[in-house]
């Protein structure tokens, strides 16, 4: 049909019609909530044209695929999706590097890569590129729009989807925009927030919280030349822009739309919760907020409905919800799943899974449209947002369990092996938050570095060291001879084997799957020395990678691992989104057992959060099963499984 059309060089009437047709569908909805939210009528028009302009200036290509999304409007609610996140520069030098790594990354099953910030951005004051100074240009070291293009097309042949970061809340304050405001243009001065004296900024920070309270303290910053405060609720050099004005918001669905014609198919939505200021409030999740996303989500599915929205809302369940909105009014296509995230290491230091269960329960809970974003680490810190109130009812208070979350994984207390740092460690609340990579704080570096990769002999009197306080007394490991790092290795590839039996995308890492530990080099570069955020950020370490087939490495170990869980996940069918999901009971505080239906289809997926060998005590009288990844066939009774160790079976009658 595609094909057809295009040797009758019928094309462009063809696209005209859809595209009218999308617009029409959507017309007095999109119309509507604009001229709710900004009563302006020549500017709606004036958005709609450079819509137009934009869909006109789309590749055909690109038109193809957005047909395609459409006419399978759930191509990504499928569990053939693995995600990556990488920064370019760390990764492979700059964009037509990671054109040539692209066979690696097919290697590691990755189908959809996420490349972080790489659009051009002051040195010295750029938060890891999260401070735009132009949308359309790509930093000089990385590469070029050219290559980008390049980039997505080849990504594209090989059916991988590229993910980006939309960075809307703040500009950098040498975006031009900045530049004009700066000068005194009162058009570009009315796109951010600026006052002449502390009145009004007194006044919001009385009700709006601190992103980074040590670093980057208080909510505004004074800029001497021009003698005024700017709202800053990032970095000083981000500065927050002003959604208010009708003309900030068509601008930048201009860059957005431009972004996604280089071929993106996943639009990070960057800060999203902050985008509307309000005083007397928090200034997040406004109902506004909600408008914005909606729009854009109209419009993107006129334009370009082939591109995904994924919502950076890193706060409670209650707040991210709603950025799914209703399933016939959708905004986001995908949120991160983060409260799952920082549960699953809070069990990681407890060894107990009550909190996981919980918090599993209420995400499947949840229509099975919403798509989440599953992850063990990504590029920020980790802040302990978990569900407190449920915590207490264990007699457990939260200031005390930040503080041993904290001190567990920098691996001083509760037996931990973790390594890493504390991130924005505030002396006032007491409050921190946690960098590392998953390597590290499983103990790989521990293991691999401090020299405490000795074997330990089978009996508990053979254990030394290291060894003895993850055994306690009293224990004996279930095999012969087991290592810390063997140890550690089991811990990561459990973790990882949980994060891929949940619904949703997953997304690695880069470096997790080969163990990369953390890269504490960022303190001697004075610009990152402050982000400790960078210990996880460092560079591949492709000597590393080379090692992959090597089995009886880390790498080996890991890579190996990681691939046979991918396989499973991608093959059997209970692992699919429509799949109904519940955890059941072990008996055992320390053993969490998923189980994952669909039709006849039954697999269960058990997880031993704790460094002692345990049995989860289930009893299911279905008949028997198969383990996937040992292929013995068993019942799925009393089922013991070893020190921080994982199984998937699968009913086979
Ligand atoms: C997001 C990013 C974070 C950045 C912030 C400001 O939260 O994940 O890295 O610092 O936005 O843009």
């Amino acid at each position: 049909m595609k094909a057809c059309c295009r040797s009758l060089g019928c094309e462009v009437l063809n696209y005209e019609s859809i595209y009218e047709e999308r617009f029409a569908a959507r017309l007095d909805e999109f119309k509507w909530l604009y001229m709710e939210l900004y009563d302006n009528e020549d500017l709606f028009w004036e958005l709609c044209d450079s819509m137009r302009t934009y869909f006109d200036a789309r590749h055909t290509e690109l038109k193809e695929s957005d047909r395609d999304c459409e006419a399978h409007p759930d191509w990504y609610r499928t569990s053939d999706l693995l995600g990556m996140m990488l920064y370019i520069d760390s990764f492979a030098g700059d964009i037509r590097g990671v054109k040539e790594r692209l066979d690696y990354l097919e290697r590691c099953n990755v189908n959809y890569v996420h490349l972080m910030p790489f659009l051009d951005t002051p040195k010295g004051a750029s938060d890891g590129g999260y401070a735009v100074a132009d949308f359309r240009k790509v930093r000089s070291d990385l590469g070029t729009m050219e290559d980008l293009e390049e980039l997505t097309a080849a990504c594209h042949r090989r059916k991988m989807n590229v993910c980006m970061d939309f960075v809307m809340n703040h500009t950098s304050q040498e975006h031009a925009w900045a530049r004009r405001a700066r000068a005194g243009e009162e058009e570009y001065r009315s796109r951010y927030f600026f006052y002449p004296d502390r009145r009004i900024p007194d006044q919001y920070e009385r009700t709006v919280p601190q992103v980074f309270p040590t670093v980057a303290p208080g909510n505004f910053t004074w800029l001497e030349e021009e003698q005024t405060w700017v709202m800053t609720t990032f970095y000083p050099y981000q500065w927050d822009l002003n959604y208010r004005n009708p003309r900030v918001f068509n601008e930048m669905m201009g860059e957005f739309l431009f972004l996604a014609n280089k071929g993106i198919d996943i639009m990070r939505l960057d800060a999203v919760p902050y985008i509307w200021k309000e005083l007397g409030t928090t200034s997040r999740n406004l109902p506004q907020v909600h408008t914005l996303v909606r729009l854009m989500r109209i419009i993107g599915e006129i334009v370009c409905p082939g591109v995904l929205l994924l919502g950076e809302v890193v706060m409670e369940p209650e707040k991210v919800v709603p950025y799914f909105d209703t399933v016939e009014k959708p905004e986001c296509h995908m949120l991160y799943n983060v409260t799952t995230m920082a549960t699953t290491w809070h069990t990681v230091a407890t060894r107990n899974v009550g909190l996981l269960r919980h918090q599993l329960g209420l995400v499947n809970a949840l229509p099975k449209q919403y798509v989440f974003l599953n992850y063990l680490r990504c590029h920020d810190d980790i802040g302990w947002g978990l569900d407190y109130e449920k915590l207490k009812e264990e007699g457990i208070e939260e200031y005390w369990h930040k503080k041993y979350l904290n001190g567990y994984f920098q691996g001083h207390c509760g037996g931990s092996v973790s390594r890493g740092e504390l991130y924005n460690d505030d002396p006032v609340t007491g409050d921190a938050r946690f960098c590392g990579t998953t390597a590290s704080m499983c103990g790989i570096e521990k293991a691999g570095f401090e020299g405490s990769a000795v074997t330990c002999s089978s009996e508990k009197d053979g254990i030394e060291g290291e060894a003895a306080v993850l055994c306690g007394s009293g224990k004996i490991w279930s095999e012969d001879a087991v290592t810390p790092m063997d140890l550690a290795i089991r811990k990561d590839l459990m973790l990882h084997a949980y994060l891929l039996m949940q619904t949703g995308i997953p997304v690695l890492y880069s470096g997790d799957e080969v163990g990369q530990v953390n890269d504490y080099s960022y303190k001697d570069d004075p610009e990152k020395a402050d982000d400790s955020r960078y210990i996880h950020r460092g560079r591949m370490n492709w000597e590393l990678a080379d090692q992959i087939d090597c089995p009886d490495t880390v790498q080996g170990k890991l890579f190996s691992g990681l691939n046979r869980l991918e396989t499973v996940r991608r093959e059997e069918k209970a692992f699919s989104f429509d799949a109904r999901v519940r955890t059941i009971d072990t008996w055992d505080e320390s053993v969490l057992c998923m189980e994952r239906c669909l039709g006849d289809e039954k697999i269960l997926g058990l997880f031993n959060f704790c460094e002692y060998d345990r049995t989860a005590w289930i009893n299911e009288a279905d008949g028997m099963y198969e383990n996937l990844l040992t292929g013995e066939v068993r019942e799925a009774k009393g089922v013991d499984i070893p020190a921080c160790g994982y199984c998937y079976l699968k009913r086979i009658g």
